[in-house]
């Protein structure tokens, strides 16, 4: 694996090899020194042109943990200020010889253009409304940890599909896993050709007690143009999940930040029911894994599947986890 751009150039064994790894390198945040030599003398550069408070944070723990050095980049206080576009900035950035480049923008395709314009690995974190893969890993790592293998479960995704990429990635990989995909909301933030990605389509919760897995979407306002939905307060009515509407039996999903009392009633965020800690928790196991894959991992049989690349950076190093010195 040379870049991670996308779940769709990840097959089932790509992503079960990731989420193995993860379970791992989950080890090492036990430990009181939470550090593995793994990725020492590499360099990883952050480069986040949109908000973000998980994501963002935890890429760095993780490169931080493998013994990484990271470069965090945010346009506010840069040249992208005074007009430096994407482009410039990367290859100024690449002066530094970055071995990753994490990066999230507004844009969609953004971090495929880059891996055009450098020799380093890309990770997307987030390109526009396109993808967010490590979120989707994140997500099948969390709940195989608590229910075991995905296959056949019934996951129902809820709320803004049209401006989501975490909903792109998330009905990929949980399809690819073996789950049963329903996704639920309005028809103005469904698209049309929802189904080509594998899953369902409803517009009511009525049968949401079907689902094993209710995952919940943020309303994406930075990305909408117009208005949606009539009110927050008329789409909370119809699809705000909350105990009236989740059995005990189910699980909640959520990838943050959550509007409390939107798409979530706040007493659900904090249930037993509610995974969205485990969530976080599992983002700096998972981009360790995938780090480690893209610096240091071996192409393996499953890497066949990926997207074609350069080649592999580095030998596979002997052993990844060994204790700290
Ligand atoms: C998501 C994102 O930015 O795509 N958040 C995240 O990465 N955990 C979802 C969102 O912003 O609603």
């Amino acid at each position: 694996m040379n870049h991670l751009l996308s779940i769709e150039e990840l097959d089932r064994p790509a992503i079960e090899r990731i989420i193995a790894e993860a379970a791992r390198f989950a080890e090492v945040s036990e430990r009181a020194v939470k550090k593995v030599p793994a990725l020492r003398g590499r360099m990883i550069l952050n480069l986040f042109y949109e908000a973000s408070t998980r994501t963002r944070s935890s890429f760095e723990l993780a490169a931080k943990r493998l013994s990484a050095d990271v470069v965090n980049f945010a346009p506010s206080g840069s040249s992208v200020e005074k007009g430096e576009s994407l482009k410039d900035t990367v290859l100024t950035l690449s002066a530094h010889k970055p071995d990753a480049i994490v990066i999230r923008t507004p844009w969609v395709g953004s971090a495929e253009l880059v891996t055009r314009w450098c020799s380093a690995a890309i990770v997307n974190a987030g390109d526009g409304k396109h993808e967010h893969p490590t979120q989707a890993l994140l997500d099948v790592y969390t709940l195989r940890g608590r229910l075991g293998a995905l296959d056949g479960l019934s996951l129902w995704i809820v709320g803004d599909l049209a401006h989501s990429r975490v909903a792109r990635s998330n009905i990929l990989a949980f399809t690819r896993m073996g789950a049963r995909v329903t996704v639920a909301g309005p028809p103005t933030l469904i698209p049309r050709d929802m189904e080509t990605l594998g899953c369902e389509v409803r517009h009511t919760l009525d049968e949401l007690h079907d689902a094993d897995v209710v995952y919940a979407l943020r309303m994406q306002q930075e990305r909408m143009t117009q208005a949606w939905v009539p009110s927050l307060r008329e789409y909370a009515t119809w699809y705000q999940v909350n105990a009236r509407r989740l059995r005990p039996r189910q699980l909640l999903m959520h990838p943050g930040p959550v509007n409390r009392g939107v798409e979530i009633s706040g007493e659900l965020v904090d249930s037993p029911q509610s995974l969205i800690s485990a969530q976080v928790e599992a983002g700096v196991a998972v981009r360790m894994a995938v780090l480690y894959e893209l610096l240091a991992g071996a192409s393996g049989p499953a890497s066949s599947s990926l997207r074609p690349a350069r080649p592999l950076r580095s030998q596979r190093q002997p052993d990844p986890h060994p204790q700290p010195a």
